[in-house]
């Protein structure tokens, strides 16, 4: 295995399901489950068995019927939630308990009630318990960036000791910067005398629109496992954006030089399934998966990508499995972008018959912000050759 290699854990059944207002019943994580099978993430987390009975029968009809990819089920540090968790992941071909205890003063003082050597006791007792069942145990450190970093070294260093196999990072909250959090994995990095024995991994929250960058500069500094949800989902702004990452990741391969395992080919279908069963709608000007990602407006980029597709796109959106045309017509639209529209839609025009579309097409766009493919037909049979 490339000691390159960038490992995606994607929490959209878990995490982002936490969205306010999205509730998935079994039949619909389970079709999600499948696509980020068919996607390629290395890691799916498709629920927290202890929440509910409908959290924990999806994760077991996930963990008995997907293949391929890793199945981890949420359980707090606690033998309740492993018991449970352990019960719904059992049938997979690869599960994996992920546990978690908040590690930073202000989670143990107001929220656990609990002093640091308490909660490192509960840590590790949760791992090693764990372990006894499945040989994969994730452990998380909640609300790590704001964690005393003596202390949560300490903690780091005992849960691997435990047997962790993979120790996750959070940005519970989603208070970290790019470069605060890049030294902070590095600090981690250097301080943590075993952490070569464990994976280490980041899950950050977008509440400062940073999720993205702070894992990009974890990755940077050493983190090897990316947490996020498609479209960027999850508590409140929502988790890390999987497609982004991975996307970054790929434009950027020369600068990061890190691999992913993914079939990009997915991505726009895995977007749209996750945003249609959801009922959360992807916003236009979303990056990689949004409506206008890709779309050109103005009759100079039109002009531009028309000629040579590098001038205005850094990315194909075939690579990633959007095929429908990227021009959209309106009043910044230039003739070039017109006819090759009218190419696209079979129409043969003469010189001067496009003339007077182009003429017409102008007119319509100053009263549309939008000149749809049915306008410029309607236009074209009416207008043009008046039938
Ligand atoms: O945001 C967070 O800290 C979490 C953990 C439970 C992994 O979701
Ligand atoms: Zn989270």
């Amino acid at each position: 295995m490339s000691n390159n290699r960038i490992y995606i854990f994607d929490t959209t059944l878990r995490d982002g399901e936490q969205s306010p207002g999205v509730s998935l019943n079994v039949q619909e994580k389970l079709e999600i489950a499948q696509q980020l099978a068919r996607l390629g993430v290395d890691v799916i987390e498709a629920g927290f068995p202890i929440a509910s009975p409908g959290d924990f029968q999806a994760v077991k009809t996930i963990a008995e019927r997907v293949k391929g990819p890793v199945i981890a089920g949420l359980c707090r540090a606690t033998r309740e939630d492993i018991d449970a968790g352990w019960e719904a992941l059992k049938g997979a071909e690869s599960p994996r308990i992920h546990t978690f205890i908040a590690t930073s003063d202000i989670h143990l003082k107001y929220k656990l009630q609990r002093s640091r050597e308490e909660v490192l006791e509960q840590a590790v007792a949760a791992v090693k318990y764990a372990k006894q069942f499945c040989s994969d145990v994730e452990f998380s450190a909640e609300d790590a960036s704001r964690s005393d970093l003596d202390y949560l070294c300490t903690v780091v260093e005992k849960v691997i000791d435990a047997g962790a196999t993979v120790v996750n990072l959070p940005d519970t909250v989603g208070y970290a910067i790019p470069d605060e959090f890049g030294r902070f994995i590095k600090a981690i990095m250097e301080r943590v005398p075993n952490i070569h024995r464990a994976r280490l991994s980041v899950h950050c929250h977008n509440d400062l629109g940073l999720a993205v960058a702070n894992s990009l500069a974890a990755i940077l500094n050493g983190a090897t496992q990316i947490e996020g949800a498609i479209n960027g989902i999850g508590e409140r702004a929502g988790n890390a954006s999987l497609e982004e990452i991975i996307m970054a990741l790929y434009t950027k391969k020369a600068f990061y030089q890190k691999e992913v395992a993914v079939n990009y080919q997915e991505i726009y279908r895995t977007s749209r399934l996750v945003s249609s069963l959801t009922g959360m709608v992807v916003q236009p000007n979303k990056a990689i998966v949004g409506k206008n990602a890709f779309a050109h407006e103005a009759g100079i980029h039109q002009d531009g990508v028309l000629k040579e597709r590098t001038t205005y796109e850094i990315m194909k959106p075939e690579l990633i499995g959007i095929y429908k045309s990227n021009l959209v017509l309106g009043k910044h639209s230039g003739r070039h972008a017109f006819s090759e529209k009218l190419k696209e839609m079979g129409f043969e025009l003469s010189g001067e018959e496009l003339d007077k579309a182009f003429r017409r097409f102008k007119e319509l766009a100053d009263k549309k912000k939008e000149v749809t493919d049915d306008d410029i037909e309607a236009l074209i049979k009416d207008e043009v050759w008046a039938i």
